[in-house]
């Protein structure tokens, strides 16, 4: 089989574990990188490809089959209309764009033109994810009532001295962290259709919160709570329970998401079910039927780069489409909206 030739645009932190990925994969090859800073003659010379200073550059030389944008969000907009233009596929990191604005543009002009896009939300790719969906489609917990949820961990000091911005409105965990979690709650429970929230900055001092607790309501009845903080000390994180990425310690006692509905609960990602078989023997009174959904652990950057090889060649549609980018930004601004507000901001899809 031919592999399938992707460049990466934007060789930093994410861009990089991109390449790593692409790499190592069976369907996909790696044919060039596009960085105009001069760390990336090093990174394209030791991965043995063209190094371009810009996406024009690139695709004045070369049509490769797709493109990893993952470059700083502000750029985010400007190559994916470059990438639109030239009819490349293309796997765009998220946030989809800075702004919902800027979004709404992008998403018009991908639907327009029938752009093949992929929003880089990783975590769609989880296999944990994909079990514990199968599970609630499957109608193991009932009807769904009640999602309890945390991205509750510390950012060292140094993380917020080392790049001052971080310190200010328009980073924080709510923009930097909860859409992660916006999309996995989405996956899992359908689309949230209300937000309410409480901030502070009580701990920190920054300008920015350090912690919120957030109300959600979901389009099929369930509502949530969902604590976030980069200040309290725990492991209740995706990032330290998934045992996904290994630059982080992970505790296999925590879970950091509790999904129950009228037969039973889901522990995520420990996979812990307690289930009534019969609608009779549902009471707080009874045993639950206790087990442990099996779950193959494994990292979902590699089966991500599979997905987009297969979007690429025409063999899938998007799992994670431009619109669920944009629901994904517009519900994560809806919380910092509410917070500042004290509303309940309505985030029902346009
Ligand atoms: N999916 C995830 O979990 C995840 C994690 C981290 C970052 N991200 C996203 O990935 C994107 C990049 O974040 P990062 O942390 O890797 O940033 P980074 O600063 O480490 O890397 C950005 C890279 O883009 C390059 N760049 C700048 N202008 C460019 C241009 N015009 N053309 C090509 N390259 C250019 C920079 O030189 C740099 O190498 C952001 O949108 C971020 O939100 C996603």
């Amino acid at each position: 089989m031919t592999k399938t030739r992707i460049a990466v645009a934007g060789a930093g932190y994410i861009g990089l574990a991109h390449m790593g990925v692409i790499q190592s994969s069976p369907t996909c090859m790696l044919s060039a990188i596009v960085d105009p800073s001069p760390a990336a003659v090093d990174i394209a010379a030791k991965a043995g490809v063209p190094l371009y200073r810009s996406l024009d550059e690139l695709f004045g030389k070369d049509r490769p089959d797709g493109v990893v944008l993952a470059t700083p969000n502000q750029l985010h907009v400007e190559h994916a209309l470059k990438c639109i233009e030239a009819g490349v596929p293309m796997l765009l990191e998220k946030p989809v764009a800075p702004t919902v604005e800027e979004a709404e543009t992008l998403v018009k002009e991908a639907e327009r033109t029938g752009a093949k896009i992929l929003i880089g939300h990783h975590r769609a790719h989880s296999p944990i994810m994909a079990r514990a969906k199968q599970l609630i489609d499957e109608g193991r917990l009932g009807k769904l009532v009640a999602v309890m949820g945390s991205a509750v961990f510390f950012k060292p000091d140094h993380y917020f001295a080392d790049a001052p911005w971080r310190k200010e409105p328009g980073a924080g965990p709510i923009l930097l962290n909860m859409i992660h979690e916006v999309h996995n709650l989405r996956m899992l429970c359908g689309d949230i259709v209300a937000v309410q929230a409480f901030a502070s900055q009580a701990t920190r001092g920054f300008p920015v919160e350090d912690t919120v607790a957030i109300n959600l309501r979901f389009a099929g009845g369930a509502l949530g709570t969902f604590m976030l903080s980069d200040t309290a000390a725990s492991a209740r994180s995706w990032e330290q329970t998934s045992q996904e990425n290994k630059a982080y310690a992970t505790y296999p006692d925590e879970d950091c998401y509790v999904i129950a509905g009228t037969f039973g609960s889901l522990s995520v990602p420990t996979m812990r079910l307690k289930t009534y078989g019969r609608a009779e023997d549902r009471s707080w009174w009874k045993p639950f039927d206790v087990s442990v959904a099996d779950v193959t652990r494994d990292d979902p950057l590699k089966h991500q780069i599979e997905h987009f090889g297969c979007v690429v060649r025409g063999e899938a549609e998007p799992i994670v489409s431009a619109r669920d980018g944009l629901q994904n930004l517009r519900i994560t601004e809806a919380i910092v909206e509410a917070a500042r507000t004290g509303s309940i901001v309505d985030t029902t899809p346009v």
